[in-house]
Formats: C-alpha cells, structure tokens, sequence
C-alpha cells in the first residue's frame, strides 16, 4: 500500500471531512457517456478542499437536502480521461434518483480513500474503474468505524 493511501485512510478515520454546497451541472458526462450519474459541487466549494485531500476517489455517506442518507462514492480532480482545466468535486450516489437535483443542498462525510485519479486509454475501462471504486465503497462502508461517521451531527441534522 502506499503511503498516500495509509496517511488519507488514517486522517479520515479520525477526523472525516465534510462538505456542503449546491448541486451544479457539470459537463453532463457522468449520465450520458459512463451511464454513472454525478452531482458537482461549485467551484468556491472546490476551492476549499485541503490540499492534504489530493486528487483522487473517495467515498462515504451523502445527503441531498434533508433527504436519506446514502453511501457514495467521489472523485476530486482534473479528470485526466476527458483532461479538464478546472478541478471539479463529483459525487456519485449509490442510489438511483428519479430524477435530477440540481440546486439541492447535497452534505457529504469523506471516511475513506481509494485510488489516485488516473488515465485510461478507453471509456471502457474508465467506467470499469469507476465500477471497482462503487463495489470497494459499498463494502467498505459496512464496516463499523465508517458507519459511526453515518452518524455525525452534520449530516443527521435537518437543515
Ligand atoms: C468514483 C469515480 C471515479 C472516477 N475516476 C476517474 C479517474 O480515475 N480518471 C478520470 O479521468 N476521471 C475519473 N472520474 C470522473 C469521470 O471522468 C467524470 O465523472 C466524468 O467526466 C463525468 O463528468 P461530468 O458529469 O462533469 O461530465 C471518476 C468519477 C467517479 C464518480
């Protein structure tokens, strides 16, 4: 394992890291070409995130406006597949919503890390990737110390 994934999986189990922002469109991608819809945080959100947070996939609990909360699964970076010049913050519920939310108030707890952002050399093995990261973030969240952070004020709290 390397370090990066011991030091961000240590920190995060101490301490999660939460966020709240609108939901923004983003490309509109993640739905129409990865099947793999993604709500975006803006800009000034993404602009926030500690540097320690270093691009790449995460996962933990979400919650769209005082909604249910839901395991999900991000990604923070430059998304080096389709080469964005502005960091973006996507995050891809593990629920199927009937329809957009846009404009919602979306809160999620960061418990875990995954992998580095990478580059692929198809869509194909983009979205395979993404599925791993859906199956890792599904059983990993089953575990005790990250059901606890399900649990915090800030995303229990109706707002
Ligand atoms: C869990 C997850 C992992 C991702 N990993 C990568 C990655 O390693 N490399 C990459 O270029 N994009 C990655 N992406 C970003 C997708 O490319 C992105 O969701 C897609 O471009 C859709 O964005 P859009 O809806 O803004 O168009 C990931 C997205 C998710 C949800």
């Amino acid at each position: 394992m390397s370090d990066t994934f011991e030091i961000l999986n240590r920190r995060l189990k101490t301490s999660p890291f939460m966020v709240q922002g609108e939901v923004v469109k983003g490309f509109g991608r993640g739905s129409k070409e990865l099947g793999i819809p993604t709500a975006n945080f803006p800009e000034i959100v993404v602009k926030d995130i500690p540097s320690e947070l270093s691009a790449g996939v995460y996962y933990g609990w979400s919650r769209v406006d005082n909604g249910e909360i839901y395991k999900m699964v991000l990604s923070i970076g430059w998304n080096p597949f389709y080469k964005n010049e502005k960091k973006s913050m996507e995050t891809h519920i593990l629920h199927e919503f009937d329809s957009d939310f846009y404009g919602s108030t979306l809160r999620i707890v960061m418990t875990g890390y995954i992998r580095p952002e990478l580059n692929f050399g198809s869509l194909t093995e983009l979205v395979d990737a993404i599925k791993n990261d859906i199956a890792i973030a599904q059983s990993s969240l089953e575990k005790s110390d990250h059901i606890s952070h399900r649990f915090l004020e800030f995303i229990q709290k109706e707002i």
